[in-house]
């Protein structure tokens, strides 16, 4: 077996273990590349894992437009998290429609209306979660592990491609034919809301595109920490 099967073949004994054990599980999506991996892999193989995505209203038509090609390859439904109309209301309102690009703190509070405050819906009731984090994306995730105790939700949270490169990403979208968002094809690697990513150039870091005004240590959107503080606690593979 290469290293590229038996790297797949692990992540999808993850997925079951994870469906078995910790049921019911969800995993969010971001409907990017990574994310379009673990899709195909649990819809393929029919596991019981809840797909989710945050809807946070500012996400680009492409990306949206992948929620319909899940439903046409798959005939699976995402289910859509959106912000509670009345905090983006009066966000808006204070500080206007793009203030995230003010300051770290408006920025973060942008995030925690649109995503983070969704994703606590999206989690409740749930033993563990899913996402597509891999540990060469960024300095902020060098340390990941693909089993993690998430003590902000109380509940355990893998991350099944810890250890994929971008290239295994590619190889297993290309060799299972798995649908994914055109802008990755216009020079995004990363892809998050439209006024928070742009296209990056040859040679640039993966995620230079996102929050592109800000310093790399900053770049996570609070999905991803506890308290502001990114907090990594392997557990014990159960
Ligand atoms: S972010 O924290 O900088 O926005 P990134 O885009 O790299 O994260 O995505 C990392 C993981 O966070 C994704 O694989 C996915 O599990 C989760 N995620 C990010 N954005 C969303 C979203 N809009 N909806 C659901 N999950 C998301
Ligand atoms: Fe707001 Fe940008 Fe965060 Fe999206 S990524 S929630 S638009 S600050």
């Amino acid at each position: 077996m290469s290293d590229f099967d038996s790297l797949v073949e692990d992540t999808r004994a993850t997925l079951r273990r994870i469906a078995d054990a910790f049921s019911p599980a969800v995993f969010a999506s971001s409907l990017a590349a990574e994310d379009m991996v673990l899709t195909d892999m649990i819809l393929r193989a029919g596991l019981p894992i809840g797909l989710f995505t945050l809807e946070t209203g500012r996400l680009h038509k492409e990306t949206l437009g992948m929620v319909d090609r899940i439903r046409e390859t798959y005939g699976h439904e995402v289910k859509l998290y959106r912000p509670e109309t009345a905090a983006v209301d009066a966000y808006v309102a204070q500080n206007g429609m793009n203030a995230f690009y003010d300051s770290v703190d408006m920025r973060k509070e942008c995030c925690r209306i649109r995503k983070v405050e969704p994703l606590n819906r999206a989690l409740a009731g749930n033993k563990a979660w899913v996402t597509g984090q891999r540990r060469a994306q960024s300095s902020t995730r060098s340390d990941l592990a693909v089993q993690e105790d998430d003590v902000a939700h109380g509940m355990v949270k893998f991350n099944p491609l810890a250890d994929w490169s971008e290239d295994d990403v590619w190889h297993y979208l290309r060799a299972n034919k798995v649908p994914y968002n055109p802008l990755h094809d216009k020079g995004y690697p990363s892809i998050g809301c439209e006024p928070c990513t742009r296209a990056i150039q040859p040679g640039e870091d993966v995620r230079a595109g996102r929050w592109w005004w800000e310093t790399p240590e900053s770049k996570e959107c609070g999905l991803h920490v506890v308290d502001g503080k990114l907090v990594r606690i392997k557990s014990v593979p159960a």
